[in-house]
């Protein structure tokens, strides 16, 4: 529950503004920041961009102000009435949410003829317009220089990062955002348009849209339709407002044009987006405790639940509706880690890693004073992440548990019950007054994704992983609550849950009025469970504010060194994935596989029909497979191919957060959606592998496709210029 940059402190990494110009790598590799443009003008210019490299500085201009984040997925404007382009798996959420057994959207598709069909993406749904970036280095550094200790040093950050925050957003419609770069070496506050009435407005079948499910996930040759419109709405006088049926559609300053030129192998492509988080810059200790334990641990839990969930679904449609958005977040997280392991194995990556480390250390080392300070930061972050490994168990169990269904509603109310005591400025990050709306939106849409009967299935399966937990790592206050460490004591505790009133709406509106005496003196069971628990929540979050604190002076320090080292070595320089805008570029370009096999950038039409059984995920709607055996390509197909494009390979550098990024051509122009990478492409988020890493994207070719010949939506075909000349 905490967005503040403390939280992800310990992850992340950087380039400072100005550096030295290195080489950066000529294509490929590379998330750079919109501060690197003047050093990646060069090879910008070099890999065929035929803009003006200046042209992208301008963030807000043509084209990188139609880029956009959706907070976890990227997205970009394609329509000057704010139309929204997007994955088909980024709206799927929204999907989900207007969803039942039997109008089922994510099954179905969607396609709103007019403005007035089209519906709510739910009341958490956003779409932030970047407006601005601050270097605001220089004042963090200060308060963290300052504080008097570890936990003082987070405490002041915080506290700094609050008040500039707070100052960001004074005007209304805005939200904004401090990130940390390269483990503290820069900070920037972006500042964001929000905008608030979020419409779906298109999304495919799922046997179109998400083509190959589960088992075409993170894999190639792929054919996935992983499309899908969103519309940015505001009120009546153009500013951001909540949902209304007044609210008219948005009018993006900039929106892309889809490309009139056919891409083709060797092209020119660029991404921009919003990658969530790389480990680049990380270190050998956390690469092997991840490798070692993270993976395997956290992908056997989400397989266990994923069965569970299935079981149950396939007994209830109406849990498997409720759960599908959660269930399919799960499955892709595990997968991933399942490849990201195979992909550890194949480049050796852990070898590498600690080759790196110790190289780093010993040229340190011949530098005598001037080498030891970052030698002393190395060792205080290793004793850190051992502290952080001992009690790794407790906090993944514990974690989970109090934010599975009605447990983690009743300690988030408790929580902001206990903050909202104190001023808004003092209050924990995620609780303060900006954060009530989506506290609100959250509690309003939860019972589309929860069940009584499953969120008791999930508390048995956390509480039956918390009684095996080692002694030392058991919590006081959980073992109080829950009476015993057998099954009968778990079943006791289910039953005494199974009464709690937040299943009902007003019962959860109403907690968040209710006062801290009221939570303690509540009979409700999930009620009285958060505030057993909550003196233990307070004190891991001050165990872990003391290790961030320790962090913040010693991760600068130590990843500095890092910088230094591969520049005096000419290699590529860019901090780590963040969840900020990073820009990427290469060349579309196919791989080799292990087994040799070579494989093309592009897939085509008839492989889709090809791969079709009738059966779930390859069961591709009669109307698309019609089109393929009529050759009905309406004016789509490539005259290299022969046929329409599907999806495409290129050898950027992307990650998680990217999924539905605008791909762009070397004019600016939109060739398709970043929906994916390959198998072999996962590891890359340690260790990067430019032989097997590729992008797999979704032809616009494609997109049109679907929308003139399957699934038509002649409206929007018009809206985007790009309506098929009448045949
Ligand atoms: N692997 C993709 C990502 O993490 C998600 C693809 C969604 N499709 C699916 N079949 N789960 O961005």
């Amino acid at each position: 529950m905490r967005h503040s940059v403390l939280s992800c402190a310990i992850a992340l990494t950087t380039a400072a503004a100005g550096l030295a110009a290195p080489t950066p790598a000529m294509a490929g590799e590379g998330m750079w920041v919109p501060q690197q443009l003047p050093e990646i003008a060069g090879p910008l210019r070099k890999a065929g961009l035929r803009l003006d490299p200046k042209q992208l500085a301008d963030l807000t201009g043509d084209p990188m102000g139609a880029v956009v984040s959706l907070g976890g997925c990227t997205a970009s404007f394609v329509s000057p009435q704010g139309l929204v382009a997007t994955n088909h798996h980024c709206a799927y959420g929204a999907i989900q949410l207007n969803s039942t057994p039997e109008k089922n959207l994510m099954r179905d598709g969607f396609n709103a003829a007019t403005l007035q069909e089209e519906v709510s993406a739910g009341p958490n749904a956003r779409i932030y317009a970047l407006d601005s970036i601050q270097d605001v280095t220089e004042e963090v550094e200060d308060v963290i220089a300052r504080a008097p200790d570890a936990y003082a040093r987070t405490q002041a950050l915080e506290t700094l990062e609050k008040q500039l925050v707070a100052e960001c957003e004074r005007e209304p419609g805005y939200r904004c955002r401090l990130y940390s770069f390269m483990g503290g070496t820069a900070y920037r506050l972006f500042r964001n348009l929000e905008i608030k009435d979020v419409r779906l407005v298109y999304a495919p079948p799922g046997s179109i849209g998400n083509y190959g499910g589960e088992i075409d996930n993170w894999m190639w040759p792929r054919h996935t339709g992983d499309f899908a419109f969103y519309r940015a709405y505001v009120g009546k006088d153009g500013k951001p407002a909540a949902f209304s049926p007044d609210n008219v559609p948005y009018r993006p300053k900039v929106w892309l044009k889809i490309a009139d030129r056919p891409l083709g192998p060797g092209d020119f492509v660029m991404v921009a987006g919003y990658p969530g988080y790389t480990n680049r810059y990380a270190l050998a200790t956390d690469f092997d405790a991840t490798e070692s334990w993270t993976y395997p641990t956290v992908g056997q839990h989400y397989k266990s639940l994923v069965a569970l969930v299935e079981a149950e679904g396939k007994k209830n449609p109406d849990i498997a509706v409720k759960y599908a958005n959660t269930v399919r977040g799960w499955q892709n997280t595990l997968k991933n880690y399942d490849g990201q392991l195979e992909g550890f194995k194949r480049i050796g990556a852990g070898e590498t890693k600690r080759k790196e480390e110790a190289a780093v250390l010993d040229w340190l080392r011949q530098q005598g004073d001037a080498g030891k300070p970052a030698l002393e930061a190395h060792a205080k972050l290793v004793a850190l992440s051992g502290q952080a490994q001992a009690t790794r168990e407790r906090d993944l169990v514990f974690g989970q548990l109090r934010n599975t269904g009605v447990l983690g509603v009743a300690t988030q109310l408790y929580r902001l019950a206990i903050e909202r005591a104190k001023p808004d400025a003092e209050r924990e990050p995620g609780y303060q007054q900006r954060d009530l709306p989506t506290i609100e939106g959250g509690l309003k849409q939860f019972e589309r994704r929860y069940h009584p009967r499953m969120d008791r299935l999930l508390q048995q399966y956390w509480l039956r992983q918390y009684v095996k937990l080692p002694e030392a790592q058991r919590l006081p206050a959980l073992d109080k609550w829950l009476g015993g460490s057998d099954e009968k004591a778990i079943e006791r505790a289910l039953d005494r849950l199974a009464k709690t009133r937040l299943g009902n709406a007003d019962a959860r509106m109403a907690l968040l009025k209710t006062d801290r005496k009221g939570f303690e003196a509540s009979n409700d069971p999930a009620v009285q469970f958060a505030v057993a628990i909550m003196p233990a929540v307070l004190q891991i979050e001050r165990e872990v504010d003391t290790r961030t604190g320790e962090a913040l002076v010693a991760r600068p320090v130590f990843l500095k060194a890092v910088a230094d080292y591969r520049k005096s070595r000419g290699q590529a320089v860019y901090p780590d994935a963040n969840s900020s805008l990073r820009i990427t570029f290469g060349q579309v370009t196919g791989y080799t596989k292990l087994d040799g096999s070579k494989q093309q950038p592009f897939t085509r039409l008839e492989e889709v029909a090809a791969k079709a059984t009738g059966v779930e995920p390859f069961d591709a709607p009669q109307a698309l497979l019609d089109a393929i055996k009529a050759k009905r390509y309406g004016g789509l197909a490539d005259r290299r191919l022969g046929t329409v494009p599907v999806n495409f390979l290129s050898d950027l550098d992307i990650t998680g957060g990217n999924s539905g990024s605008p791909v762009l051509d070397a004019r600016g122009r939109l060739v398709g959606l970043a929906f994916d990478g390959n198998w072999e492409s996962v590891s890359s988020n340690w260790v990067f592998d430019p032989k097997m890493t590729r992008m797999i994207a979704v032809d616009q070719r494609y997109m049109r496709w679907i929308m003139q010949e399957v699934f038509p939506a002649p409206r929007l075909l018009e809206e985007m210029g790009v309506a098929p000349k009448k045949r």
